[in-house]
């Protein structure tokens, strides 16, 4: 297509592209992680009211078209929905060719990273917070660390690039920061620490928190890190020890410290989308597909959305009537 006719890029106010898509194909798991929802699982969306395939791959083409290049499919956990690499497959084949990228807990992932590669997925994002069982599965509440722990050779070894995400719970793995640091000798991977946002399910993870700088507190007195070069759009900060194969990153995402170069959107299971993982959702896409929305109309209520989208983070909470007693799992992190 010659550029003068390529339909513009999504800007919001603050002249910020969005040209990444964060989009939950379901909002089950197979995990019950403390941090994400409580022991008995979250309300679950009627399985009608969840998007199909179809409805979720006619959103990505369009996106696509407006200039959406990444699309990370996440959940819940993306791979207990039956179907998915199939989906990514025909994502990735999309006029645009646009990036496919998972973010998955790794327990139904191995043998089937060979399959991921064939359908064109070249990174996974494993989130992975503890190397030892019993505390896995204190966070986690299934005994499955096992099934997850070869993935950190696996992965590497299938071709994949992986980056490890743990999320920092002060006084339950805080211990274990320099045993996520030592995975990065020998291997070619970058392990991720995130501090803990309140997305629980019911709000009270916001008060037992440890920010980036106690994380690097922590992570300065056990190991010698150097500052490293990252993505300036990424949301990490990039650390690595000299002479090692990996790197370390730190996200900050409660703090909110990267909203200034954010360029993500996100749909969750049931078709909403928001601006900013902290804002409410803007607009049910699936309603609009279901009535008959046609494809320019579902694109200007992107475009509107895109519109209306805060400055940061906090300004986006600080809009919502309701406190974000969400679940990562229902917004699809
Ligand atoms: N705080 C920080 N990260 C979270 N995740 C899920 N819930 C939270 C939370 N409350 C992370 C998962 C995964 C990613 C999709 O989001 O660990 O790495
Ligand atoms: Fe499942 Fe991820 Fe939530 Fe853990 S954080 S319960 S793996 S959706």
């Amino acid at each position: 297509m010659p550029a003068q006719t390529r339909p513009a890029a999504l800007r919001d106010p603050q002249g910020r592209v969005l040209d990444y898509l964060r989009l939950a194909v379901t909002d089950r798991c197979n995990l019950r992680c403390r941090y994400c929802m409580p022991a008995d699982g979250i309300a679950l969306v009627d399985h009608d009211d969840v998007l199909r395939f179809e409805e979720m791959e006619r959103l990505c083409r369009l996106l696509v078209t407006r200039g959406v290049r990444k699309i990370r499919i996440t959940g819940g956990e993306p791979l207990v929905r039956r179907g998915v690499v199939d989906f990514m497959a025909r994502l990735g084949a999309l006029p645009g060719s646009p990036e496919i990228l998972l973010t998955t807990n790794g327990v139904l992932l191995r043998g089937r990273l060979d399959d991921l590669r064939l359908a064109g997925v070249r990174r996974i994002n494993l989130s992975l917070d503890s190397l030892d069982p019993a505390t896995f599965e204190t966070i986690a509440r299934r005994d499955v660390l096992a099934d997850v722990l070869p993935l950190l050779d696996e992965i590497p070894a299938a071709g994949l690039g992986l980056k490890v995400n743990v999320v920092v719970l002060p006084g339950v793995n805080d211990h274990e920061l320099p045993d996520f640091v030592e995975l990065t000798r020998d291997r070619d991977l970058t392990v991720r620490f995130i501090e803990p946002m309140p997305f629980d399910g019911t709000g009270l993870l916001a008060g037992r928190s440890i920010d980036g700088d106690g994380i690097l507190e922590i992570l300065n007195s056990r190991v010698h890190l150097e500052r490293a070069v990252g993505d300036p759009r990424g949301v990490d900060e990039i650390y690595a020890v000299e002479g090692w194969r990996g790197r370390v990153g730190l996200i900050r995402g409660h703090s909110r410290t990267f909203c200034a170069t954010c360029s993500r959107l996100r749909i969750d299971a049931q078709g909403a989308l928001r601006t900013c993982l902290y804002g409410a959702a803007r607009v049910s896409l699936r309603t609009l597909i279901r009535t008959g929305a046609t494809d320019d109309e579902l694109i200007a209520a992107i475009g509107a959305a895109v519109a209306g989208r805060f400055d940061d983070g906090h300004a986006a909470a600080r809009d919502r009537d309701d406190p974000a007693h969400q679940s990562m799992a229902s917004i699809g992190g």
